[in-house]
């Protein structure tokens, strides 16, 4: 907070004045850091005391005083920032605004007409998650902008400062009525052609595998392998978030929003040559990206710093930057594990549509299912395929009612009697809701969906959005489908359900919000392995996914798949990993709702399948032991109110060997190392299926050394001896 005041005082004092545009924006870029710290220490020496003048630039640091953003208008009056870590700058100065149709813009002739900041320190508590206590520790500046020549042309930005990272948003007053954003001008000026982990800023799919590159060879046009091209839209070279880089000094940085409410996606256009980031919003028909009714806030532009970059992981920055729960007690969903009637239909063995034959979704095949959960310690099950209307249910046949009344179902399955079987098993049944992408129609149904649910016990839901949006002209990702998704989850949590949505709009916190929000896809997950003609997912994915797409929230991914070639079904896909890897992922990966997939004929006298038993999926505590992008990752984590702790560690397609200080857990106790590791010869394309299981003695003291093979990994139950 020292610097806060300091420059609160100094600015409020008037000593500074408008410092006129350079010739080029580089020689701006690096002349103004040097002006801002002149100009502090003259304020600091003289202690200058100039009244009249508004302030001019502000600078925010966060509690460890580490992370320093400054605020500052340019010569015309544009609102501007840049982020400094220590001594080095991060990001250059930034201009900052937005614009809406008919001229209304909110990009130059400001001046600063007032600040507030705050402290920030509370801690609260999850209901459930990957972490029990949060603590919300940050500094906050509130910078009211007002038009010199248009006074009812006011906004603010509000910026936060954590130790983790830093975060704004623009708000605005009630004034402004009814507006249509055009854009919104937000900029990442990057100082450095950084490492980078990205995926393409896709407006309707986020199913693409990420590239590795120097910021500067980004190019997300060429939409990488995706199966089915032709449904998304790739407008320019910008990237999805989260997006994740290294700095030459070995700093990490993700780009990415949070609370995501009532606007449309942010993905960031790419200056391969200035090293320039810019917003660029999902659009709609009319090139416009959001109708928007003042007083109105927009989501949280949020830039995660790590000296680690397991460190990204842990942070709950962007759970700290979403409201408090605001739908109340949620114990009606209980974190789970569940196996279900689906690989089967990845694989082709059984079909979603019971006139196609082979209809997966029987009565006696979801009993089947249920008595393999109840004998495993898994709590649900999921049965897709279970309602009518699979036959048209993609595509351009989809009927313009939609496909699906979501309420009855195929003559072969008796939803009352699976629920009625689940119950005697104590086992859950998860509803399965897919949309075919036609929103309006589920919005139509929605209720007696719910209803049928709700008479029935039923308390999650898994969403799906396959295809193109209808009406045409919208994206996945737009305005329309972040408040589709809204209405559902509030909707679902008046009927006390919970929502894992697939093909969803991208996670940006608001589970905090919606504690009913409890996972999504939103990736490339298990699926493609079983039908991607690119040949699945590379080695490294997982490896990649928990440094980005994991920072947005619980992933549904799917883990666990024991057949990893797929045979006999599908002889030219597979798993590229190895099944120790698959293991390991339960612990990797966070989602409270963690499928155990495979066909059960594939667990059948399966050692590893304990591991899977065991496994916790609600957390205590999460630690990220070690790790870097794209090449490993080793977490643990405690199982909520419990003492056990449970440990993965996955590598890319490199053998490798780390030391794992067992130091997490509790000095004294005496812990039971179940550890299921590659075994001989381990290699994910060549040996995917050697596991080696092996049992050891262990405290907080001890060292593990984990030998990982190609594409492998090791996943570890740590349960107290006395236990
Ligand atoms: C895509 C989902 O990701 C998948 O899990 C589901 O089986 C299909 N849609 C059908 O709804
Ligand atoms: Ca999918």
């Amino acid at each position: 907070m020292r610097v806060v005041r300091l420059w609160t005082e100094f600015s409020n004092s008037g000593s500074l004045f408008f410092i006129p545009l350079p010739l080029t924006r580089h020689f701006y870029l690096w002349i103004m850091p040097k002006i801002l710290f002149v100009l502090t220490l003259l304020a600091v020496v003289t202690g200058c005391k100039m009244k009249t003048a508004k302030p001019a630039s502000q600078v925010l640091s966060s509690p460890d005083g580490k992370l320093n953003v400054t605020v500052f208008l340019t010569a015309n009056g544009t609102p501007a920032y840049m982020l400094k870590h220590e001594e080095s700058m991060l990001l250059d100065t930034s201009l900052l605004g937005l614009r809406f149709s008919g001229g209304i813009n909110f990009t130059e002739g400001f001046e600063i007409s007032g600040t507030e900041v705050r402290t920030i320190d509370e801690t609260w508590t999850q209901p459930w998650g990957e972490q029990r206590q949060i603590r919300d520790h940050g500094n906050e500046l509130l910078v009211k902008l007002n038009n010199k020549e248009l006074p009812e042309r006011s906004f603010s930005v509000r910026f936060r400062a954590y130790d983790d990272g830093v975060a704004f948003r623009y708000e605005f007053p009630q004034n402004i009525g009814n507006v249509v954003l055009q854009d919104e001008d937000t900029e990442f000026n990057l100082t450095a052609d950084h490492l980078c982990w990205w995926g393409p800023g896709d407006w309707d799919i986020t199913e693409h595998l990420y590239t590795t590159s120097r910021f500067s060879e980004i190019d997300a046009t060429k939409k990488r392998n995706h199966p089915s091209l032709a449904q998304t839209y790739i407008p320019e070279n910008a990237v999805n978030t989260p997006i994740t880089m290294r700095t030459s000094e070995g700093l990490y940085l993700a780009f990415h929003e949070a609370a995501l409410i009532n606007y449309s996606d942010m993905t960031l256009k790419v200056d391969t040559q200035s090293l320039l980031m810019q917003a660029e919003l999902v659009g709609r028909a009319d090139g416009m990206k959001a109708d928007l009714e003042g007083p109105f806030n927009t989501p949280w532009r949020m830039i995660q710093v790590a000296e680690r970059a397991g460190d990204l992981i842990e942070s709950s920055l962007i759970l700290n930057l979403n409201e408090p729960n605001k739908i109340g007690d949620v114990s009606y969903f209980k974190p789970t594990k569940y196996a279900g009637i689906w690989w089967d239909m990845h694989l082709g063995r059984r079909g979603w549509d019971m006139e196609g034959g082979n209809h997966g979704a029987t009565t006696a095949y979801a009993k089947e299912m249920m008595d393999f959960a109840a004998a495993n310690n898994i709590g649900a099950i999921l049965v897709e395929g279970w309602n009518t209307g699979w036959a048209s249910w993609f595509g351009d046949g989809r009927p313009e009612q939609g496909p699906f009344d979501f309420v009855t179902p195929y003559p072969d399955y008796d939803l009352a009697e699976v629920v009625r079987y689940g119950r005697e098993k104590g086992v859950d049944l998860i509803m399965h809701h897919e949309t075919s992408s036609m929103p309006l129609a589920y919005e139509k149904w929605m209720d007696s969906a719910f209803a049928l649910m709700q008479y029935h016990g039923i308390h999650t839901v898994k969403t799906g959005y396959v295809g193109t949006i209808i009406p045409k002209g919208e994206y996945h990702h737009g305005q329309f489908m972040i408040n589709h998704f809204r209405k559902v989850v509030e909707h679902a949590a008046t009927f006390n359900i919970a929502v894992n949505a697939h093909e969803p709009i991208k996670d940006t916190g608001t589970r905090r919000t919606w504690p009913n929000e409890i996972s999504r896809e939103g990736l490339r997950g298990q699926e493609f392995n079983a039908w991607c003609p690119d040949g699945g997912n590379p080695p490294e994915h997982a490896s990649i996914v928990a440094f980005t797409r994991m920072l947005g929230g619980p992933i549904d991914y799917t883990p666990g798949i024991f057949d990893i070639k797929l045979k006999p079904y599908k002889p030219d896909n597979q798993v590229n990993t190895t099944l120790a890897q698959q293991l390991a992922l339960y612990v990797v990966f966070y989602g409270p709702v963690q499928m155990v997939p495979d066909l059960l004929e594939n667990y059948q006298d399966q050692p590893g399948l304990q591991f899977i038993r065991d496994v916790a999926v609600d957390w205590e505590q999460t630690r990220v032991l070690s790790g870097e992008p794209g090449d490993f990752v080793v977490i643990a984590r405690q199982q909520r109110s419990s003492d056990r702790w449970f440990l993965g560690a996955v590598s890319d397609e490199n053998a490798r060997t780390l030391d794992v200080s067992l130091d997490f857990l509790e000095p004294g106790k005496r812990y039971t190392a179940r550890i299921y590791r590659d075994g001989e010869g381990a290699h994910w394309n060549d040996n995917p299926t050697s596991l080696a299981i092996e049992e050891r003695e262990v405290d907080a003291g001890d060292l593990i050394t984990l030998a990982l093979a190609p594409g492998g990994g090791a996943a570890i139950s740590f349960i107290p001896v006395s236990q």
